[in-house]
């Protein structure tokens, strides 16, 4: 594996949820495959006044608590942490980034860095163009020696105004390439091997289609609520917490054209051309062709779950939607006439993501089955948990006559002990160090997810007679969203966390 150029890695937000639990665990996994390059620096930033030591303590405590390699020797956690660095700044304060411009040389030439500086802003969003604009203005952003990359965490804007608006100030400063907005599903190993499976298998490629797809259905649910993130998810909600960029991600991984090369652009090209072709949902269409809901309290086990309304943060009155679940078509010749359902959602019964394609059922039903229910063959690719790929698919019971079962064909990603899954945020890492850009979002990317979801954000705020569904924490969301499904009968499918025990209600 190729190693980075030596770098200067600044985290804006560094005192945050997300450095503790992501970012700092991620980075530590990549310094344990001797992946960081050979000379670096981590320098965190918040406004909180604490020393290098105090900072290296408390990500000392996040690995341990939080790294997946629980074993790991603590002389090795501290040999990384000895370098990272704090700098106290409020980034509202353009003085304070000729601080940092100041601290960032001393560390470039003991470190002999040669000016390659990251900036990750992880930060509360509301501050990304303010930091963009301070880096440009202090003459942190420009290339002239080194390289200089700006990671923007999500959410990226709110809606399509504020998304152009902030690739409008990331481009007066940095171009595309320098440019690196994450969404950490296509970080994830699952994701990727979507295009594996796609485009390395000869046997799928040729039924991808409308030929022999009835439906795909993609499903990212969570278990638990919203946490300690209330106050930041009251102003989000399910659609642009997840829809505008996990969920929609994975629609153009399911449904783009085979890609001419591995380069960044070419993927992200094909991409595009998927969000492209998404038929627009006319604001007058969105009560039947979306579903949101929000989760209210219930008794799980016996224990009492907290309603939505009442979580930390959260307005009494809030309508902003924990579960949301979407039809849509796609317009072009592979997708023409073959419906899309999406939905994700907090407090549903277990945690889980997974892509189903329906494939249609045979023309002539030699073997109806004795329910009278007539089956198909359905593809499930599980992005998480017990990741893997099952293939269903039906056979004949052995004995008299012909009587037909629908059995499972799986493969799990844990029979391959000899390997680790890396998590998300340790690739996204690795090639930003790198330059390689192919998993993250490109500006035009994010314009037309949000382009696609701007009838539905009108149509919720312009029509209050728009219903939020309750339901209770625990269930699978509103049953309306089972009315979204075309074809008499058919339903969700109801995932457990192991892959091949569908149709349970897991515990949460
Ligand atoms: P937190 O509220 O936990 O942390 C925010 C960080 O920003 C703190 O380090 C805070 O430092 C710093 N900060 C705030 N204002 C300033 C300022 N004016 N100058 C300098 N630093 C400042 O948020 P999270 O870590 O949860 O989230 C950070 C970003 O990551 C958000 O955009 C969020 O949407 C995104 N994200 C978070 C996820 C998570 O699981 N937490 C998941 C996916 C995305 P201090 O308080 O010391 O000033
Ligand atoms: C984040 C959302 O982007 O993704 C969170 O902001 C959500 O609300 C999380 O919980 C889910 O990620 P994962 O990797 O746990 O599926």
């Amino acid at each position: 594996m190729e190693k980075p150029k030596n770098l200067i890695l600044v985290i804006f937000g560094a005192s945050g949820d997300l450095t503790s639990r992501k970012l700092i665990t991620a980075l530590f996994s990549v310094r344990s495959q001797n992946l960081m390059p050979d000379r670096y620096a981590i320098l965190g930033i918040g406004r909180s006044k604490i020393s290098d030591e105090e900072f290296r303590v408390k990500m000392n405590a996040a690995i341990v608590s939080f790294s997946e390699e629980k074993k790991t020797a603590p002389d090795k956690i501290s040999a990384f942490t000895e370098d990272l660095h704090y700098l106290s700044m409020d980034t509202t304060i353009p003085a304070d980034f000729l601080k940092l411009k100041e601290l960032l040389k001393e560390f470039d030439t003991k470190y002999d860095i040669g000016g390659n500086y990251i900036f990750y802003l992880a930060t509360p969003p509301s501050l990304y163009e303010d930091i963009a604009f301070n880096l440009g203005a202090s003459g942190l952003s420009g290339q002239t020696e080194g390289f200089r990359r700006i990671i923007i965490e999500k959410p990226f804007g709110y809606d399509l105004k504020s998304a152009k608006k902030l690739n409008m100030t990331l481009h007066n400063l940095a171009s595309e390439e320098q440019i690196f907005r994450i969404d950490h599903y296509l970080g994830k190993e699952t994701v990727q091997n979507l295009l594996v499976t796609r485009f390395a298998n000869g046997m799928f490629e040729p039924l991808w289609n409308r030929n022999y797809i009835d439906r795909i259905e993609i499903t990212s649910a969570e278990n638990l609520g919203v946490e300690q993130r209330g106050g930041y998810y009251d102003s989000s909600g399910a659609l642009r917490d997840m829809v505008q960029n996990h969920l929609l991600q994975m629609v153009g991984l399911t449904a783009m054209e085979p890609p001419s090369s591995l380069d960044a652009d070419a993927i992200r090209n094909e991409v595009l051309k998927v969000f492209q072709s998404l038929q627009p949902i006319r604001e007058e269409d969105v009560p039947q062709q979306v579903i949101r809901g929000q989760y209210t309290a219930s008794l799980i086990r016996g224990e009492c779950v907290t309603g939505y309304r009442y979580e930390k943060g959260v307005d009494v009155h809030s309508r902003t939607e924990t579960y949301v679940a979407i039809k849509f078509y796609i317009n072009n010749w592979r997708w023409g006439g073959v419906p899309f359902y999406i939905r994700t959602g907090k407090r549903l019964p277990t945690r889980v993501t997974e892509i189903v394609i329906h494939f249609k059922t045979t023309p002539h039903h030699l073997f109806q089955r004795q329910s009278g229910k007539l089956s198909a063959n359905q593809l499930i690719i599980r992005i998480q948990p017990d990741e893997g790929i099952l293939l269903k698919f039906d056979m004949k019971e052995p004995g008299a006559g012909f009587n037909v079962k629908n059995v499972n064909m799986d493969f799990h990603y844990s029979d391959l002990a000899y390997l680790r899954v890396p998590s998300a945020y340790e690739r996204l890492l690795y090639d930003v160090m790198l330059g390689d850009s192919t998993l993250y979002s490109r500006d035009d990317e994010v314009e037309t997810a949000w382009k696609f979801l701007e009838p539905i954000q009108k149509a919720w705020a312009n029509n209050p007679a728009i219903k939020v569904f309750g339901y209770p924490a625990g269930t699978w969301g509103p049953e309306f969203a089972n009315d979204l499904i075309e074809g008499e009968g058919l339903t969700w499918r109801y995932p457990c966390k192991n892959l091949a025990d569908e149709e349970l209600y897991c515990e949460l």
